[in-house]
C-alpha cells in the first residue's frame, strides 16, 4: 500500500484471504498505521454517565477522564434519564425480570408490548404497529418482509445502510434515484412501470439534516402507483404539531404506506417499530424474520418507552424547548460564517471541506477543550464535505451552547483559516 492515508473503509470490503476467518490483508496494514488508528481511536468513545448534555467520557485519545459538553448524542428530548422514564423501568425489572426470553410468537408477548404497539399505532394513525429489538432491524426486517423477487425498491441515495441491507435480503431489484430530486424519481419510477414498486425516504437525512421532499415525492409515486416507506428516526417526536414526524408536518401521513422508527434517538432507548395496515402486520409477523426469529424487546425498555411517548406527547414542551435551542445554535453558528450544509433541523453539520488531516486536528483539540463532537469522515460522507455533525438536545442550556460555540470558534473557525 503506498499512501496509507488515500484508503478508506470504503476500499475494504472485498476479501480474498484464503483464511476465511481473517479480514483483508490490506485492511490489517491499514488500520494498524498509527495515523489511521488515530482517526479510529474518536470512535467508541467510552461514555462514563448517562448521555446527558454534559457528561464524562473515559478518551480515547489520550485514557484520561474527561467532562465534556455533548453536542454528539440522539438523546434528542433528554428522555434516556427522565425520572419518569426511569422509575418506569425499575418497575417493570421488578415486574418482569430482565429480558423477554424468546420469540413473541411461541415465548410469548408481554402486556406491555401489546399496549405499546396499540398506542404506537394510535399515535402514527396507522391500524397496527411491529415492534423490533433494534432500529436496524427494524428496517431491515419490514423490507425483506415486504418485498419479493421481481419486485422494484426504489430508495433515496442518502437512505440509511438498514433499508440497503433489507432491500438485498428481499431479492427485489434496487434503484437509487438521486438525494431529493425528482426527476431521478421519476426516471426509476418509469423503469419500474407495472411492477409492484415501493419507494423508500426519510424524514430527515442523518448527515446533512436536510427533510424529504414529501411533497413532490408522493406527487410522483401516486402518479406510478408506488407505496412509500417513510424512515422518521430523526424525526419522530420532534416534527408535526403533535411530533408524529415530517408526515405529519406535510400534512401527509394518509400517503405514507408504511411509517418507521428507531427507539434509539429521541425516545431515549433501543429498538424499533413499522406502523402500517393490519393485514400488512399479521403477514409480516410471520415473514419478518427479525420479528419471527427473535426475541422481543425487553419488557424493562418498554415500560420506559411508553412513559417515554406518554412524557414527549402529552404537551409540546420538549419539542418547543428542542427548536429554541436548534435556532439559537443555528443562529451562533451561522455568525461565525460556518458552513451548515442545508440543514432544516436539529442535525447540523459543521461542513470543514476535503481535508481528513485537518478534519482529525480539529477534533482533537475540540475533544481537549472538553467538547463532545465527532469528526465524520467519508464515505460516511463524500470526500469533499467531511464535516462535525452536531445533534442538538431540548436540554441544553444557553451556557452550554455558548460555551460550544466558543470552542468552535477558537478551533473550526480558526483552523479553516488556516
Ligand atoms: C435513518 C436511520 N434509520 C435507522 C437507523 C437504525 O436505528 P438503530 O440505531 O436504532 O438501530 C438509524 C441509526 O442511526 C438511522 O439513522
Amino acid at each position: 500500500m503506498e499512501d496509507i492515508l488515500n484508503y478508506s473503509l470504503a476500499d475494504f470490503q472485498y476479501n480474498d484471504n484464503p483464511d476465511v476467518l481473517a479480514p483483508p490483508e490490506e485492511f490489517e496494514t491499514w488500520i494498524n498505521d498509527p495515523r489511521i488508528n488515530y482517526c479510529f481511536s474518536f470512535f467508541e468513545q467510552q461514555l462514563l454517565r448517562t448521555p446527558k448534555t454534559t457528561t464524562e467520557i473515559l478518551s480515547n485519545l489520550d485514557h484520561k477522564k474527561r467532562k465534556v459538553i455533548n453536542l454528539t448524542s440522539y438523546n434528542y428530548l433528554g428522555l434516556c434519564s427522565h425520572p419518569e422514564v426511569i422509575q418506569a423501568a425499575h418497575e417493570a425489572l421488578d415486574q418482569y425480570g430482565l429480558g423477554a426470553s424468546g420469540a413473541p410468537l411461541l415465548s410469548g408477548t408481554f402486556d406491555l408490548h401489546v399496549k405499546f404497539s396499540k398506542m404506537l399505532a394510535d399515535f402514527k394513525q396507522k391500524e397496527d404497529c411491529l415492534l423490533f429489538s433494534s432500529g436496524l432491524s427494524g428496517n431491515l426486517g419490514a423490507i425483506q418482509g415486504i418485498l419479493r423477487k421481481g419486485d422494484i425498491f426504489i430508495l433515496d441515495e442518502k437512505c440509511h445502510k438498514s433499508l440497503v441491507d433489507g432491500g438485498t435480503l428481499s431479492g427485489a431489484k434496487m434503484l437509487f434515484f438521486e438525494h431529493n430530486n425528482i426527476e431521478s424519481l421519476n426516471r426509476m419510477l418509469e423503469k419500474s412501470k407495472g411492477r409492484r414498486t415501493l419507494v423508500a425516504v426519510e424524514g430527515v437525512y442523518s448527515m446533512d439534516g436536510d427533510l424529504v421532499k414529501l411533497k413532490e415525492i408522493v406527487e410522483a409515486c401516486d402518479q406510478y402507483r408506488a407505496a412509500i416507506y417513510i424512515d422518521e428516526a430523526h424525526s419522530t417526536l420532534m416534527f408535526g404539531a403533535h411530533g408524529r414526524g415530517v408526515a405529519e408536518h406535510f400534512g401527509l401521513e394518509h400517503k405514507m404506506g408504511v411509517t418507521f422508527g428507531t427507539f434509539s434517538k429521541s425516545f431515549g432507548g433501543v429498538g424499533g417499530f413499522i406502523c402500517t395496515n393490519a393485514k400488512l402486520t399479521r403477514y409480516l409477523k410471520c415473514y419478518s424474520s427479525p420479528y419471527h426469529f427473535s426475541c422481543a424487546p425487553s419488557p424493562v425498555i418498554v415500560a420506559g418507552l411508553i412513559k417515554a411517548l406518554e412524557v414527549a406527547t402529552r404537551d409540546s414542551t420538549l419539542r418547543d424547548k428542542l427548536w429554541e435551542n436548534v435556532n439559537y445554535l443555528k443562529k451562533n453558528l451561522s455568525d461565525l460564517k460556518l458552513d451548515l450544509g442545508n440543514t432544516e433541523s436539529h442535525v447540523i453539520p459543521i461542513i470543514i471541506g476535503s481535508s481528513g488531516e485537518k478534519l482529525f486536528q480539529m477534533a482533537t483539540e475540540i475533544q481537549k477543550r472538553g467538547l463532545f463532537l465527532q469528526p465524520v469522515d467519508f464515505p460516511a460522507v463524500p470526500a469533499q464535505s467531511r464535516r462535525f455533525r452536531i445533534s442538538v438536545s431540548s436540554q441544553l442550556t444557553k451556557a452550554e451552547m455558548d460555551e460550544a460555540c466558543n470552542i468552535i470558534e477558537d478551533v473550526v473557525v480558526k483552523g479553516l483559516k488556516m
